[in-house]
C-alpha cells in the first residue's frame, strides 16, 4: 500500500470511530427505527408463511432468517440514555429497566438463531414453529416497550 492510501485509510477510521463516540440522540433514533423497520420488511414475508396467508417458500425464509440474524443485533445500541428526550415510539421503561429491555432483545435473538437452524432444515412445521417463535418475541417487547402505534 502507498503511503497516501495509508494514511487515508487511517483518516477514514478516525471519522468512523468520532461518528461512533458522537452520535446525535436523533440520528440513534433514526437508526434503531431503520433497523427495526427492516426487521418488518424480512420478517413480515414469513409471519404470513407461518399463518398460511402466503405460500411456504423455503429458501425465502433462508434468506430472510439470514438477514433477521444480522438485523436482530443492530437496534440496541441506538435505545442509548442520551436519546430518552427524543420524539420516538419507545416508552420510557426501556431507559428505567434497562435490564428487562436488553433481555427482551436477546430473547429475539436467540429465537432468530433457532429460526436460522431450522430455516437450514427441510422441516416445513418446524420452521413454522420457529417464525411464530420470533414473532412472539417481537409482540413481547412491544408489549412492553412500544407505544401503540
Ligand atoms: C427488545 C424489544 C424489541 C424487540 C425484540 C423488537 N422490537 Fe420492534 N420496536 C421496539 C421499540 C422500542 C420500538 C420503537 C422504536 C422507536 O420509535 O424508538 C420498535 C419499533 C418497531 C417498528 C417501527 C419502526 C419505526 O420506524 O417506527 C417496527 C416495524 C418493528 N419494531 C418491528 C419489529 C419486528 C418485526 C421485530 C421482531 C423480528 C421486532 N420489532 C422486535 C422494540 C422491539
Amino acid at each position: 500500500m502507498k503511503l497516501h492510501k495509508i494514511v487515508v485509510a487511517v483518516l477514514a477510521l478516525g471519522v468512523a470511530a468520532g461518528a461512533l463516540a458522537q452520535a446525535k440522540p436523533e440520528v440513534l433514533v433514526k437508526q434503531r427505527q431503520a433497523a427495526m423497520t427492516l426487521q418488518g420488511k424480512y420478517f413480515g414475508p414469513l409471519a404470513a408463511m407461518a399463518q398460511g396467508k402466503a405460500p411456504f417458500d423455503a429458501a425465502v425464509v433462508a434468506r430472510n432468517a439470514g438477514y433477521l440474524e444480522a438485523l436482530s443485533r443492530m437496534p440496541w445500541d441506538g435505545f442509548d440514555a442520551s436519546t430518552k428526550d427524543v420524539k420516538s415510539g419507545t416508552l420510557p421503561v426501556v431507559y428505567s429497566d434497562a435490564a428487562k429491555f436488553k433481555q427482551a432483545g436477546e430473547n429475539m435473538q436467540a429465537a432468530v438463531d433457532k429460526l436460522v437452524a431450522a430455516s437450514k432444515g427441510k422441516d416445513e412445521a418446524a420452521t413454522k414453529a420457529a417464525i411464530g417463535g420470533v414473532g412472539k418475541t417481537c409482540g413481547g417487547c412491544h408489549d412492553d416497550f412500544r407505544q401503540k402505534p
